[in-house]
């Protein structure tokens, strides 16, 4: 009898397809990054990420509590500070955007996890990802202030840190500097394979860290490469990174995919400022479903093999999954 398999089987009512779905998001899956800035007393909202805004104190902590209601575990926190310099000292003072947020944020107890993103490009006058020496980001002097900027967050009560510098040999001097100062427990999520990505584009909008001169094609990986991400995780890995993340995302599925296969820590998939700016643009145009196309999206990161994704759209979408899941 001819065919002998016939597939449309399995997707005759949402019962059976629901039976044999191979991919199922959660709230649990999900981190939500926030912007959060020391300049003005009211959230302003980021034109270039219709829906973001620079947050406040205050109006973080209002967002921390909405993620909480819909079961979003963890939140990945931005500084906006008020004054940059050349070693963007606003990255580790103290007290820092980041680090009076974290403490703000851990009086109140919020059943959450918080993490800090450790770079210097949204503190340093010149935009880059460290410590300039003849017009380079110099690697080594760089890991000095990146080290006291995770080590400031860590005091700060930081959960997890993760270092988006992608200089060489950070993990390690971070786990170093973390360990040697009671904070053992503190985990590290390193942005492992980061790739030099036009879909920062948004972001850098957001945070006013685009670099002043030249790009960061120097530390950030070639869009072409795949093989030399795999070794780039391997080494954070070598280096004390608890998990290990793939960014952006949507253009890097097959990234994602590689990286799952040979490793046994968890991996994290970002869903960038691009990517979530490309929905709501399209979405406002009227050419796209808007909740649908984010579904598919975020399914589609987690198929690729991601176990947790960062996206800005987590706190909306764990909001549909739990009313999916018939919780109220
Ligand atoms: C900082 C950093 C960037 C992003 C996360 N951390 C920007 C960059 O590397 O230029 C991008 C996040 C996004 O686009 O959503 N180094």
């Amino acid at each position: 009898m001819f065919p002998t398999h016939r597939p449309r089987r399995l997707r005759r009512n949402p019962l059976i397809r629901s039976m044999v779905r191979e991919t199922e998001l959660q709230p649990a899956d999900l981190i939500y990054p926030l912007f959060v800035q020391e300049t003005s007393t009211t959230p302003e909202p980021i034109d270039a990420m219709p829906g973001q805004s620079r947050h406040t104190m205050d109006s973080l902590l209002s967002e921390a509590e909405r993620a909480v209601q819909v079961g979003v575990p963890a939140l990945l926190l931005f500084g906006i500070p008020r004054h940059k310099d050349a070693q963007g000292s606003g990255a580790y003072a103290d007290d820092g955007v980041v680090q009076r947020a974290v403490r703000a944020l851990k009086q109140r107890k919020f059943p959450l996890l918080v993490i800090t993103d450790v770079c210097m490009c949204e503190y340093t006058s010149h935009g880059h990802c460290g410590e300039i020496h003849d017009n380079d980001v110099d690697n080594d002097a760089s890991l000095k202030l990146i080290t006291a900027t995770a080590l400031s967050q860590a005091a700060a009560g930081a959960d997890i840190v993760a270092p988006s510098d992608m200089m060489d040999g950070r993990v390690g001097a971070i786990r170093k500097i973390l360990d040697d100062n009671g904070h053992s427990n503190v985990a590290l999520l390193s942005y492992a394979a980061k790739y030099a990505s036009g879909f920062y584009g948004p972001f850098r909008e957001a945070a006013g860290s685009a670099p002043q001169f030249g790009d960061r094609q120097s530390y950030q990986m070639d869009p072409a490469n795949s093989r030399e991400a795999l070794k780039e995780v391997q080494a954070d890995i070598d280096e004390g990174a608890d998990m290990v993340m793939v960014k952006p995302a949507l253009a890097y599925l097959d990234v994602i995919h590689q990286v799952k296969a040979m490793t046994n820590v968890p991996v994290a998939a970002y869903n960038v400022s691009g990517e979530y700016s490309m929905i709501e643009f399209a979405a406002k145009a009227g050419v796209i479903d808007r909740e649908r196309v984010i579904k598919e999206v975020l399914t589609s990161i987690k198929r690729a093999g991601a176990d947790l994704i960062l996206t800005y759209h987590a706190v909306e979408a764990a909001g549909w999954l739990r009313k999916a899941a018939g919780v109220k």
